[in-house]
């Protein structure tokens, strides 16, 4: 394997313990010539699913044709229904400027997240309902955007139905129901004068947000509790074209990255750990490449990494085994400073993994702009300790010719939604 993408060695002083659990943890180490095969098997389903061909990537249209200029004026809600936290927002832009920004937290337990679609809409609409009365401005007419961070169907820049459910939530009766639309008739159900004014994706939400920052912002990332990109592309690659708008010079596309390989394109890189933690989730055998990186899985991956290693210890031990572990068990765990060795590497092998496959370096390589910058939010990217470093590093490697840089887009979701009501409304006044 190709020194340059290695994580740094495992040092014990038990040479051969070292030596095996390298070899044992090896498929989980990707070398310069695999992540530039994946990047070309990335390139290839990208271009097939803006050609609307089969792939595992879906390329969605998200019909934002057109970033921050500075003039975003007005109020607005946003709702940020996807990560760890469900959040309603009251945000105010004048001249540009975020110079409001309300927001409260909801908890959604799991029987709306797995339970019928119906009473989740219900539940976010009675949120915004509590949300309005606390700010005593439940009876104003406002404008709201919609961050719904899963993949999706869109018709236009306010209209769209799920694909499939992604990370932790699995509601049933969605398929065919317009999100936006759904989210509408709950809110006009409980008497509120609130228009829904765009349906987005978190990444677009970072990128806009980003872009709002840097006007160089052509790429946003979430390295959260799950993983997806989303770019600017040319309006006549985009096959996938519904709404009456004109096709101008580059829109924005939802590249659904965490589905990547779900066809069997890059089993070549698939562990027994993957396919363990792939059986134990909620959703088997969907987002195969997200539950290489994002926050809900990255865990899962280093405990099963853990227990493989356990049980070839285990088997070591042979016929002192249960004896052992009966010993163990009664004193408690009893773990030595080369086990804590162990398990700190296991994590740098798993997250230089996961950095490794955050798929960066194609998109810029596609865009091939003199320079690019990347703004990036989620939980991973902002308390992982390394992540961002191994991130620069690796896309380094992979796009040498492409200059990039990663802005942290603190909120994407939240302020990119504001944002992205506020295009969207310039868009329209234009056209009337
Ligand atoms: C999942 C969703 C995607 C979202 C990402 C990050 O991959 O399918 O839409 O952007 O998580 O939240």
């Amino acid at each position: 394997v190709d020194d340059q993408f290695l994580p740094p060695p495992l040092q014990l002083d038990d040479k051969t313990r070292a030596q095996k659990i390298t070899t044992r943890l090896s498929d989980m180490m990707l070398g310069g010539a695999e992540l530039r095969r994946v990047g070309a098997v990335f390139e290839r389903e990208l271009e097939r699913g803006l050609q609307e061909e089969p792939s595992s990537l879906q390329m969605e249209n998200t019909y934002i044709p057109e970033l921050p200029d500075g003039t975003e004026e007005g109020l607005f809600l946003a709702l940020d229904l996807g990560g760890t936290n469900f959040r309603v927002l009251l945000l105010e832009l004048r001249g540009g400027q975020l110079v409001r920004e309300d927001v409260k937290q909801y908890h959604i337990s799991d029987a709306l997240r797995l339970g019928p679609g119906e009473d989740l809409f219900n539940f976010l609409a009675d949120c915004v309902l509590d949300f309005v009365q606390s700010e005593g401005m439940e009876k104003e007419s406002l404008s709201l955007g919609f961050t719904f961070s899963f993949p999706m169907r869109q018709h236009s820049i306010l209209s769209g139905e799920l694909t499939t459910w992604t990370k932790s939530f699995k509601c049933g009766g969605m398929e065919g129901v317009d999100v936006a639309a759904l989210l509408q008739r709950c809110l006009h159900q409980r008497g509120l004068d609130v228009t829904v004014r765009v349906l987005l994706n978190d990444t677009t939400g970072t990128l806009v947000a980003g872009a709002h920052i840097d006007p160089a912002v052509g790429i946003g990332v979430i390295l959260g509790t799950g993983s997806n990109g989303c770019y600017m592309e040319r309006a006549d690659r985009v096959r996938h074209w519904e709404a009456a708008h004109a096709r101008v010079h580059d829109v924005c596309v939802d590249v659904e990255w965490g589905a990547f390989g779900d066809n069997g394109c890059l089993d070549f890189i698939r562990t027994d750990v993957d396919r363990e933690v792939d059986a134990n989730s909620l959703l088997v055998a969907s987002f195969t490449f997200e539950k290489y990186i994002g926050g809900k899985y990255l865990g899962e991956v280093l405990r099963a990494s853990l227990a493989a290693l356990a049980r070839d210890r285990e088997s070591e031990r042979g016929e002192y085994a249960v004896t052992l572990r009966t010993l163990e068990g009664a004193c408690g765990a009893r773990l030595t400073e080369a086990d804590a060795r162990v398990a700190q590497h296991v994590a740098a092998v798993v997250s230089n993994r996961a950095a490794q496959l955050v798929s960066v370096s194609a998109l810029l390589r596609r865009m091939s702009r003199p320079y690019v910058v990347v703004a990036v939010d989620g939980s991973v990217y902002k308390r992982h300790p390394r992540i961002k470093s191994l991130m620069q590093r690796y896309i380094a490697l992979l796009a040498p010719e492409h200059p990039f840089s990663l802005l942290p887009a603190e909120d994407g979701s939240g302020k990119g939604s504001a944002l992205t009501a506020a295009i969207a409304a310039r868009m329209a006044s234009r056209s009337d």
